[in-house]
């Protein structure tokens, strides 16, 4: 087969996002639960070189973007490695998605690697109430996290905010402010059914666009023309301050029409869907010594067989198995 990758509703698959560790130093009451999850051995996850492999092969079919994951990315003690090969693929938009909690460190050796961008997570701009939400009590890690960032370089800074109706939706402003004032692009998430105790609700989702509302009151905002599609939709300040601002309505408007994401977790299961209850375990396939051509067969395949869209808004939706961390988010 040659062309694009590519599904039966001709979405085309350019966005690649791995997962480089199941293991996080955080306990986010929405992923996982506060005694952790049944970890990975070593040897079950995917090597740099297996890794390498991976994205070498993806590239080759036409992939130029490219997400490292966690669990928490930075846990894993060869991320520069994986993040300088992944960088050194002619073409590409490499960036991590970190809680930020050992960006005070990294974030330097990661720039060296080739990265030049960055997205920390962070919920809540309240140091009791960070705690709360992510069970550890680390806000001053993720602060400096954020101006480590800044200061290696990184841009733009993303900032991701899961926002949870009754937990952390009174602080949309004090995050709007935070990227008005700091110059960071911060990204409204609606909290998403994928937390391991399988606690959520449709009450915790606030909608983007009582965000978008909230916000709205407070700055003028201006929508961002986007040339790819993207789950966020986009604006800048009408004042000219260097910030930006992002929702991404995953519940109340998912962008699975445009889907053209694809994910490999850390012990190298390809999933063609954030919400896919079917996946292709690529690492076996590595390990069996499989060739490309017969990799890439595999991977068609599974993107063949994408569905149209995530069904959290239907009668019959199933969850799947993993949650979050286990995916890469
Ligand atoms: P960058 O903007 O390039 O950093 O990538 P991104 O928008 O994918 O950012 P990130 O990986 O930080 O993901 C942000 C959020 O978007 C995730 O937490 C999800 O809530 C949502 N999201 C990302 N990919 C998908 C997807 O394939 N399906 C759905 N439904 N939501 C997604
Ligand atoms: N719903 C929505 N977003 C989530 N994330 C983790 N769990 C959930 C969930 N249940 C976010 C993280 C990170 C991104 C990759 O996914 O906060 O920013
Ligand atoms: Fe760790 Fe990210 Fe899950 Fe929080 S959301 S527990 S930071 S993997």
């Amino acid at each position: 087969t040659e062309g694009p990758l590519i599904d039966t509703f001709g979405r085309i698959a350019g966005d690649l996002r791995i997962s480089v560790i199941d293991k996080c130093n955080l306990r986010c009451t929405y992923c996982m639960p506060a005694e952790g999850l049944p970890w990975l051995e070593k040897d079950e996850i995917l090597t740099v070189d297996e890794i390498d492999r991976l994205a070498r092969l993806f590239h080759s079919l036409g992939v130029r973007e490219f997400k490292i994951t966690g669990g928490e990315p930075t846990v894993r003690r060869e991320l520069p490695e994986i993040v300088e090969r992944v960088c050194a693929l002619d073409d590409v938009d490499v960036s991590i998605t970190t809680n930020g909690l050992l960006l005070d460190r990294l974030a330097r050796p990661l720039a060296d690697a080739g990265l030049r961008r960055i997205t920390v997570s962070c919920d809540s701009l309240l140091r009791h109430r960070y705690a709360e939400m992510t069970r550890r009590d680390a806000f001053e890690k993720v602060t400096a996290g954020l101006a480590a960032a800044k200061e290696a370089g990184l841009d733009p800074v993303k900032i991701n905010c899961v926002v949870i109706r009754g937990t952390n939706d009174d602080e949309a402003v004090d995050f709007a402010r935070l990227a008005h004032d700091g110059g960071y692009d911060v990204r409204f998430i609606e909290y998403m059914p994928l937390d391991a105790e399988r606690t959520w609700e449709r009450d915790k989702v606030m909608p983007a666009e009582e965000t978008l509302a909230a916000v709205s009151a407070a700055y003028e905002l201006t929508p961002v023309a986007q040339d790819t599609p993207q789950p966020a939709t986009a604006f800048r300040f009408a004042d000219g301050a260097p910030g930006a601002l992002g929702f991404i309505p995953s519940v109340t408007n998912p962008f699975c029409d445009s889907c053209n994401r694809m994910r490999i977790t850390a012990e190298g299961a390809f999933r063609v869907c954030l919400f896919a209850l079917e996946e292709t375990d690529l690492r076996s396939a590595l390990r069996a010594g499989t060739d490309d051509a017969e990799l890439e067969r595999l991977i068609r395949e599974a993107l063949w067989h994408k569905w149209p869209g995530h069904k959290i808004n239907h009668p019959d939706f199933v969850r799947p198995d993993r949650s979050m961390s286990m995916i890469g988010g």
